[in-house]
């Protein structure tokens, strides 16, 4: 018997200790928080994507009155982005939440769906997306959405 430990670096930063184009990235995630459809939960999810040739897509949670067939704000983002530029890579994810009339202090935590749509995209491109997850305590950072979902099932475990 033995045992695996599994360890995540991630990058603690504050919003203005990004860089110049990360920041960018999180105030349009923060701003698309404000287009969110929650009327049910009232939790405003925000995201940009910065995509390999410069354009950024951003996205805003989805709900629905048949709650399932809502969406999650990353998700949104990712099939948009990759649904209109099907051969770009996607670069970085930025996320924010708002709630209560506040940005959460807490950096956003992307739902388990969410990180097995971000790994697809990193995946299919194979080009490391930086996933930046916003708070207004913090900033989280993953170099790569690979660290967002350790053992995680790709098409390598297809073939
Ligand atoms: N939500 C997101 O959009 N992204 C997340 O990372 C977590 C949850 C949405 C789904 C739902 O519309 C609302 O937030 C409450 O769960």
């Amino acid at each position: 018997m033995k045992e695996l430990e599994i360890t995540t670096k991630v990058l603690v930063c504050s919003q203005g200790e990004l860089s110049a184009e990360l920041r960018d990235l999180v105030e349009m995630a923060k701003n698309k928080t404000q287009d969110a459809y929650c009327p049910y939960s009232h939790y405003h999810v925000g995201a940009a994507a910065l995509l390999a040739d410069g354009q950024i897509i951003t996205g805003a949670n989805q709900e629905n009155a048949a709650y399932p067939s809502g969406l999650c704000a990353e998700r949104t983002t990712l099939f948009s982005a990759n649904a209109n530029n099907p051969n770009v890579p996607v670069e970085a994810l930025a996320v924010a939440c708002y709630t209560n009339g506040h940005f959460t202090d807490d950096p956003a935590s992307p739902c388990g769906a969410c990180r097995q749509v971000m790994l697809e995209t990193e995946h299919r491109f194979g080009v490391p997306m930086k996933i930046v997850l916003y708070g207004e305590r913090e900033c989280y950072v993953f170099e790569k959405a690979k660290d967002l979902l350790p053992m995680c099932f790709t098409n390598d475990n297809l073939s």
